[in-house]
């Protein structure tokens, strides 16, 4: 019996050095691998064996078997590289031609602005808050101090779903009472986030307003924040993101959920105060609103606003993509356009 094993291995690795077309190989492989090939009529023989024999035999079968296989596929990765040498010598492959080029994804330039502001806040200890784009009626404007009614409401054209409490958020503020409701235990524990996403508003869509655009929130609640400290952080801001010499400017403004409020502007980085066509003229680019939290939005994140304050603030980063990159008008971000997705 172990004769017929070293029979059928001699054979069969005789026979497999003589193959030089895959079609002999496949055949190959069947007379010996095969589901009725030699090695398994080898198998089928160890039941008819005397009890003693069959545990060796089976050894003998078994290694066989994976000598076999081995050598297989020694002997196609060798047919391989011949065919390939031949076709190489036979100047079918011309190796100096140039590789194809690979065609390579790119992040999209308003999430590539996003990652920048992120590190820049982490760095600064905010964390990301991620809240969502469809929001009640209540977080998006009555929470942060706009009842129902309320002029302010109009500064916002707003998209409903076919329930009049449900809409797309207009802007990344309702964040703030959801971060501060969760975050905040109770109003106990001083918070740090910023609030990234997509805003929808139902305006004219122009070169310089689109229905959908994206803020970045800023919300900082601890037990002794004061104004200072919203200028400060946000002037890092801008010297990290902007120019290590950055000047910015705050003037008075009015948000129902900030008081006092402020507008933030940066010194033109194009033309250094000059005076150019991107700031018309005026040497300055307005990049936030902000402001100190209303007492009557601390209330509503859950926090005592005698003993607790914050400031906040919300940003429109895709000014500073088109700016960055020279992009003229802001429907190309939306659009999908494969040329201008490509270029970045
Ligand atoms: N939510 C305001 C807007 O969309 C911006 C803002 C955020 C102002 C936070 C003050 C504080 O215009």
């Amino acid at each position: 019996m172990t004769d017929s094993i070293s029979t059928i291995r001699r054979e069969a690795l005789g026979a497999l050095e003589r193959i030089g077309d895959s079609d002999a190989l496949s055949a190959w492989r069947a007379q010996y691998l095969g589901r009725r090939g030699a090695v398994g009529k080898l198998f089928a023989q160890i039941g008819s064996l005397p009890k003693t024999e069959r545990a060796a035999f089976g050894q003998g079968v078994n290694a066989l078997q994976q000598e076999l296989d081995r050598a297989h596929e020694e002997h196609r990765a060798l047919m391989e590289s011949q065919v390939m040498a031949r076709d190489l010598e036979e100047g079918e492959i011309d190796i100096s031609l140039p590789a194809y080029p690979r065609r390579r994804g790119a992040l999209h330039p308003s999430t590539q602005t996003h990652r920048e502001f992120q590190t820049i806040w982490a760095d600064m200890g905010f964390q990301v808050y991620q809240s969502r784009d469809v929001e009640e009626d209540d977080l998006n404007f009555t929470l942060l101090n706009l009842p129902p009614h309320h002029p302010a409401r109009d500064m916002q054209d707003t998209f409903y779903t076919t329930d009049p409490k449900v809409l797309l958020r207009t802007h990344t503020s309702p964040g703030q009472i959801r971060a501060m409701r969760d975050l905040g235990d109770g109003g106990t524990k001083p918070i740090r986030v910023i609030l990234p996403g997509m805003c929808y508003r139902q305006e004219q869509v122009t070169a310089r307003s689109e229905i959908q655009f994206t803020q970045v929130e800023g919300l900082a609640i601890g037990r002794n924040i004061r104004m200072s400290d919203l200028k400060g952080t946000i002037a890092e801001f801008a010297k990290r993101m902007y120019s290590p010499n950055a000047k910015v400017r705050y003037r008075a403004s009015y948000f129902p959920f900030t008081e006092p409020s402020m507008e933030v502007d940066v010194e033109c980085f194009l033309c250094g105060g000059e005076g150019c066509r991107v700031c018309k003229y005026t040497g300055w680019l307005e990049i936030a609103g902000s402001g100190m939290v209303h007492p009557t939005v601390l209330r509503n994140g859950g926090y005592d606003p005698s003993e607790w304050s914050g400031f906040a603030f919300g940003m429109g980063p895709e000014r500073i993509t088109m700016l960055k990159h020279g992009i003229q008008d802001i429907r190309y971000f939306w659009s999908n356009d494969l040329r201008f997705l490509r270029q970045f």
